[in-house]
């Protein structure tokens, strides 16, 4: 869970390579390292935090072959030492290292048996020594030499003293992308990092290996054997990966939710006929048929959307469905029956455990849809089938346009279960009416923008929240908790209103406010004396309800009013107001919105 980036070229990379790592900042931000060659000897920053600390420590260094890292600490602290590029014993051989190398202790005490002294506590200290040991000349043969050696999910770029315009990249389970330029190449552990510099890409599948030059890369497969493989093109412009006119990627990317949302409902569905047609699932419609079981595996924001799929699938395509945290599902010994399906959510598709639990399944036999954001991820490659999210990069740590665009898409599949079953055309035709509605809706709530950030300021200074709902609103309390403990660190949590009672009412108190999410209908009446029991307990009520509602402006402290929906899409609408508390409160706590500490983007450990 860190970024790469890699240039090899004859103009000066340093800067290009700083840029780079920018765009990689995300996976990781607790230090951050670059090494290049002069004269015969690796140089190495290094800077413990963000990588404006390491941008001071440069002074006018100039090189043509820069591997740059930005970390996401796994083993060992965020110290410099620790920070990446990790050069072995005698300063010959600098590594650049995303994932864990399971067996580095085993390789770590071998070494040493053999005189090898380590001086960091990481486990990437064993590839550059392992490097170094085989090396013979031939520094693509030593690292295909060292491949087979270590175990565990991971991706390298490797330099050596001796060779000034070469990097050997490799990878395994975790991702790297090449850039092809003209007269340069790149490496980085995600294409937005290339964008600024070309558009030609080629993605490396696991095992293999490239020997990228200033004029081009040399690709050889896991037995050494040289390959070539398709040249992709970037599909992004270059202004979806800058902030534009926002203070933060977080803010831009609550604001795209319209346009995601119509990106992600495009060319899939028939209003005519209230069906949806969805690309990449070549499904027949008598293997769908035979779907008896769902189960759906995620973590985090994405583990939300999947909770509230279960409603929609069992509610309307009335299947049987389970949610599964990936990171439990992994170590349970799960029963795949004939007719299970399997939903993998993922904005990144790399996320470890996600992973993991598909691996599990796909290997007993369960069908696998990904629902995915980034193109040519791990999980897509799983799976047997992909719906893309085409929501756009998105950048902040906390995710919010890829969990609308998740839910969107979730509805289109529910509907197309659902009238594959039972479901008549007219009640097919009313449900896509409404969710064409929704993008419009979002762009209502966004409007109320001021009247939230005023919320916000009036409660940012709490440090205890409740959040409660009953059904689709109950998971959307988790994913409104989620968002504030993220980004604010203020601690939240997120309850089905029923549960109150059955323990946690006990924390109520005037400075423990309750953020009750009304914009359910079934549960209207349930919902409205919980707010009363915690209300009684003096907890300020926070309410977010349909904007037809009567009874909460006297009951509430505070009330925001969204427009009206069906109950299975009030959770988007829910959502952006949710996602723009939590913005506004960081900002008001003057927290590190887009890069929130401890965090990064993509979760490829487990
Ligand atoms: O890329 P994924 O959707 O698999 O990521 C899963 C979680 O790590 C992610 O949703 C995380 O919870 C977000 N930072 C929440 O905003």
């Amino acid at each position: 869970m860190c970024g790469i980036f890699v240039y090899v070229g004859t103009r000066n990379g340093i800067r290009i390579a700083i840029d780079g790592l920018k765009k990689v900042e995300y996976r990781g931000y607790d230090s951050a390292g670059i090494a290049f060659i002069e004269k015969g000897k690796i140089v190495c920053k290094k800077a413990v935090g963000k990588l404006k600390n390491l941008e001071e420590k440069l002074g006018d260094e100039t090189a043509t072959t820069v591997i740059a890292h930005t970390r996401w600490a796994t083993h060992g602290k965020p110290t410099e030492e620790n920070a990446h590029p990790i050069l072995d014993a005698k300063g010959s051989v600098a590594v650049i290292h995303n994932g864990i190398i399971e067996n580095y202790m085993q390789l770590r005490e071998e070494l040493e048996r053999e005189g090898v002294k380590f001086r960091t506590e990481t486990d990437t200290e064993v590839i550059s020594n392992l490097i170094a040991t085989v090396y013979k000349g031939d520094l693509l043969k030593a690292v295909q030499e060292m491949m087979p050696l270590i175990k565990g999910a991971w991706a390298i770029a490797v330099i050596h003293k001796d060779h000034p315009d070469e990097c050997i990249v490799a990878k395994n389970s975790a991702p790297l992308v090449l850039g092809i330029g003209v007269g340069e190449t790149f490496a980085a552990s995600d294409p937005n990092a290339l964008v600024h510099h070309t558009r030609e890409v080629i993605y490396l599948s696991d095992g293999e290996v490239a020997r990228i030059r200033p004029q081009g890369a040399e690709l050889f497969d896991a037995e050494h054997l040289p390959i070539s493989k398709q040249v992709e093109q970037i599909k992004h412009s270059v202004e979806e990966f800058s902030k534009g006119q926002f203070e933060h990627y977080t803010l831009k990317e609550i604001y795209e939710q319209p346009q995601a949302m119509r990106n992600a409902m495009l060319s899939r569905f028939f209003e005519d006929y209230g069906t949806v047609a969805l690309d990449d699932l070549f499904l027949k419609p008598a293997e769908l048929l035979a779907v008896k079981r769902i189960v759906i595996v995620a973590a985090g924001t994405s583990l939300h959307a999947g909770m509230i799929a279960r409603y929609m699938l069992e509610e309307i395509s009335r299947i049987p469905t389970s949610i599964e945290i990936a990171s439990e599902f992994r170590y349970r010994n799960p029963i795949v029956e004939d007719g299970t399906l399997v939903i993998a959510i993922s904005q990144s598709g790399e996320t470890a455990d996600t992973i993991a639990a598909v691996r599990e399944l796909k290997a007993k036999g369960a069908t696998i849809i990904a629902l995915c954001n980034v193109q040519g991820t791990t999980l897509t490659r799983d799976a047997d089938y992909t719906f893309f999210l085409r929501a756009g990069p998105e950048i902040g740590v906390c995710s919010t346009k890829a969990f609308t665009s998740q839910l969107t898409v979730l509805a289109l599949f529910s509907l197309m279960m659902a009238r594959l079953r039972h479901m008549s055309k007219l009640e097919g035709k009313e449900f896509l009416i409404a969710l064409e509605a929704v993008p419009e809706q979002i762009e209502t709530v966004l409007a109320q923008a001021m009247a939230i950030q005023h919320l916000a300021d009036k409660y940012a200074h709490l440090n205890d929240f409740f959040f409660i709902g009953r059904r689709y609103m109950y998971p959307t309390c988790l994913e409104a908790a989620l968002k504030l403990k993220e980004i604010s660190y203020i601690n939240a949590n997120g309850y089905a209103a029923g549960e109150l009672k059955h323990g946690p009412i006990a924390l109520l108190n005037p400075h423990c406010p309750t953020f009750a999410l009304c914009a359910d209908q079934v549960t209207y009446d349930k919902i409205i004396s919980n707010v009363l029991e915690a209300k009684a307990r003096h907890s300020p009520i926070i309410a977010l309800a349909f904007n037809d509602d009567e009874r909460l402006h006297t009951i509430a402290n505070d009330l925001i009013l969204i427009p009206k929906t069906r109950d299975e899409f009030a959770p988007i609408l829910a959502s952006v107001v949710c996602q723009l508390f939590a913005y506004f409160c960081a900002k008001k706590r003057g927290a590190d919105i887009d890069q929130p500490r401890n965090l990064a983007k993509s979760v490829t450990v487990e």
